[in-house]
């Protein structure tokens, strides 16, 4: 059972052996000559062949790399997958998945999305002949509406960036694989494979911006993808290496150390964000609080029967308008006010002029990425200092609230 407290408990325990995979799954000292305990960076970019086509699994490195391959086969553990494959960014990952399809081909996007995947749907895919239709995909029954013969990838994102709204996985595949070919995919960014494994939910692809929690540290931008099928990995295979947007040895590196202590992150972060989001929730200068792991969420239930815990993601409505929106932002000083989430540094950003401005605003204002809307990625910092920064910004932003009550 969990030992953590308050709203932390309602959720079950974690995936078995999850840290141990993490810290074992492809790392056997074995693999290299020199029996190294910590897989070393294979920087070459070309392998040494025995004979014209005789090679010992690397060619060359867009193709294959040992340090990538490292980073992919705990990858693949952690998200109870067979295959994983890393890319040069979370962007990079999702553009991969739309190349399975063909122009003509449609896309149902649920519509709350990170502002770049929307771009890329919007702009850029059906530019290219994919046709993309947006829909609010919390009701599926809104996702089967939706559906066409044409219909061949659903992309779902939950919790949503940055609403935090949560969409049913399951239901959803429910939906997608009853109307034949149709590959659902999830993008598990906001919350990490520690927390949510979609392909265990009936997901066929589970994405991520490593940038974000899997890797932890804010130094490595990357994309990663799971799958079971061995049809579609071969094909995405093809792909990574036929599109050539794959991550830098260094890279998978740093995101394969990153991995080790994503189990310890994660537990910290949901601790320290349910602590704020608490904290939020009784403020009188706050109008309201988005957080899925506080039972006032409205999906509350649905979070605990998918999801083992919450990452370190919140937004929440600033009482007033824009200008107390900013003034709280300015005045923060252990937050970081920049965009991106997941790391160990807490920082909090303001989407609608930030993170989603590519999304149109009537879209945003739909949507409920207000004026108002800030966005809290809750470090690892010691939560009395968490809690006072947000105090303290949240009082320049209202001094006409001269005490907490
Ligand atoms: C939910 C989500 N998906 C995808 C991406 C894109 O990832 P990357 O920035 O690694 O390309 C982001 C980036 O912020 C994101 O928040």
């Amino acid at each position: 059972m969990r030992k953590a407290q308050g709203a932390e408990a309602a959720f079950s325990d974690g995936f078995k052996h999850f840290a141990t995979h993490a810290i074992h799954v492809g790392q056997e000292p074995e693999q290299w000559p020199s029996m190294a305990v910590v897989p070393p960076i294979s920087l070459s970019t070309t392998f040494k062949q025995c004979g014209p086509g005789e090679h010992a699994g690397y060619e060359y490195s867009r193709s294959g790399n040992p340090s990538r391959n490292c980073l992919e086969k705990a990858v693949a553990a952690l998200d109870g997958a067979k295959y994983s494959l890393a890319y040069a960014s979370g962007l990079a990952a999702t553009v991969n998945i739309a190349h399975l399809l063909k122009a003509g081909d449609h896309i149902i996007c649920t519509n709350d999305v990170y502002g770049g995947t929307n771009r890329y749907f919007r702009r850029i895919a059906a530019e290219i002949g994919l046709k993309v239709s947006f829909a609010d995909c919390t009701d599926p029954e809104n996702l089967e509406a939706a559906i066409t013969p044409s219909t061949k990838l659903v992309w779902l994102e939950t919790p949503t960036n940055p609403t935090m709204t949560v969409v049913d996985i399951k239901a959803c595949a429910d939906i997608a694989h009853k109307h034949g070919e149709i590959l659902l995919a999830v993008d598990n960014t906001f919350i990490s494979s520690y927390f949510q494994r979609p392909l265990a939910l009936g997901a066929d692809i589970c994405m991520c911006s490593a940038t974000k929690y899997m890797n932890g540290h804010t130094d490595v931008v990357m994309g990663l993808i799971s799958v079971n099928c061995d049809k579609l990995y071969e094909r995405l295979k093809f792909l990574q290496n036929a599109l050539g947007a794959v991550p830098s040895p260094f890279d998978c590196f740093l995101c394969n150390r990153g991995l080790k202590t994503l189990a310890l992150r994660m537990e910290q972060h949901f601790r320290n964000a349910v602590a704020v989001a608490e904290f939020l929730e009784s403020d009188p200068r706050v109008e309201m609080v988005r957080y899925p792991g506080l039972p006032s969420h409205p999906q509350y239930e649905l979070m605990k029967r998918q999801c083992t815990g919450c990452s370190g993601m919140i937004s929440f409505y600033i009482k007033g308008n824009l200008e107390h929106a900013k003034l709280f932002l300015k005045s923060l000083k252990l937050f970081i006010l920049a965009e991106s989430l997941g790391g160990y540094e807490s920082l909090a950003e303001h989407p609608a002029i930030m993170t989603h401005s590519s999304v149109q605003k009537e879209e945003r204002e739909a949507l409920g990425i207000s004026d108002t809307l800030i966005r809290l990625s809750v470090g690892l910092e010691d939560i009395e200092d968490i809690l006072e920064d947000l105090d303290q910004a949240l009082k320049a932003a209202h001094p006409e609230f001269t005490a907490r009550n």
